[in-house]
């Protein structure tokens, strides 16, 4: 190994390096020398020093340390350090009676291991090799650390690109609807005030205002004369208005890592406390909560705004309506936290 091979930029200024040797003369002998290849050295008789002056000094790219020691010996210190300070590179020095130790050392996270006594030239060369293979392995790190966070930013934007795709689709079908324009997100913003009255907060609420936005994205599938049928609908047509929150959950099914409580609540939002809703007749407790919470705001702007089989009621007519369905359809304390946050401020773009 030529001696002139540049180690990597950890050598280059002053790079910290410990020297660990319980004796004065060798621990001096390989201070200078490492001093000429421009390291800022410290120095420690033992393990134990070894390890208050790291946590004083903090990680070092390198440390080269004797194996036999008092206190603690070079592989006990060897094994603290691995831990503590996994970056650094640490170079074993040991008589030739140790080689097989040395050897172990290798399996144990050692950088390389040097017999005594040590030459100029050779420690030298040791020296740059590890710190290469040192350099070398932070980089691969880093690159690694990129591409993850690389991976990670496409993830997000592809399911921003996709989820601003869906709203989209929620708005543009409604947009072609007078009855139900608007509805999606009125049930989203009661929902989510329902939820923050209930406690809900951070991400769950998040899910629960998006799974409000999205909750009819199913209807999509179902169609129109159905979907505006001012009479009573026949056994198949009602059958197809049920098909409309699997629909939904499939179409939605990229969000099922992400956001699976959105998934819920497009599946479930049907669903009646008493197992008489659609699609899986779930009762009670079984229904996720964010489906009931849901329900509710479904249940209240579906009649407080006008259909084509019916004229829209007043909201405190609702509100009793709520109360009256409580414990039968609708979750009871989903509905009382709404009735008391009831009237919920709407912004002017959801008016139009
Ligand atoms: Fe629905």
């Amino acid at each position: 190994m030529p001696t002139s091979h540049p180690a990597q930029p950890v050598v280059a200024g002053s790079a910290k390096c410990l020297v660990v040797d319980d004796e004065p003369g060798v621990r001096g002998f390989l201070i200078r020398m490492l001093q000429t290849q421009g390291f800022q050295c410290f120095e420690a008789s033992s393990g134990q020093e070894a390890l208050r002056v790291l946590e004083r000094i903090g990680e070092p790219p390198l440390i080269v340390t004797d194996m036999r020691m008092p206190e603690m010996d070079g592989i006990s210190f060897l094994e603290v350090v691995r831990v503590r300070y996994p970056d650094t590179s640490v170079i074993m020095l040991s008589g030739v009676s140790e080689t097989t130790t040395a050897v172990d050392c290798l399996h144990r996270g050692a950088a390389d291991f040097l017999l005594k006594p040590v030459s100029m030239s050779e420690l030298q060369a040791r020296v740059s090799r590890a710190l290469e293979k040192r350099a070398l392995v932070l980089q691969n790190r880093g690159y690694q650390e990129t591409l993850e966070r690389q991976v990670h930013e496409q993830a997000v934007r592809i399911q921003e690109l996709f989820l601003q795709g869906v709203q989209m689709l929620a708005r543009a079908l409604e947009a072609k609807d007078a009855y139900t324009r608007g509805h999606s997100i009125r049930v989203s913003q009661y929902a989510v005030a329902t939820a923050s009255r209930l406690g809900f907060s951070g991400v769950s609420l998040d899910g629960i205002r998006l799974g409000g936005e999205l909750h009819d994205i199913g209807k999509i599938g179902t169609r129109e004369a159905v979907l505006h049928k001012p009479g009573t609908l026949t056994e198949e047509e009602f059958r197809q208005i049920t098909e409309h929150p699997l629909l939904g959950e499939r179409m939605l099914s990229p969000l099922a890592q992400e956001s699976p409580d959105v998934l819920r609540i497009v599946r479930s939002h049907h669903e009646r406390l008493d197992g008489r809703g659609f699609p899986d007749g779930l009762r009670g407790e079984k229904i996720p909560i964010e489906a009931r919470i849901v329900a509710v705001a479904d249940a209240f702007d579906a009649m407080t705004t006008r259909r084509p089989y019916r004229e829209s009621r007043p909201p405190t007519d609702a509100l009793t309506e709520l109360r009256r369905v409580a414990g039968s359809q609708l979750d009871p304390d989903a509905v009382e936290a709404f009735v008391e946050v009831y009237p919920i401020p709407q912004p002017a773009e959801v008016c139009v």
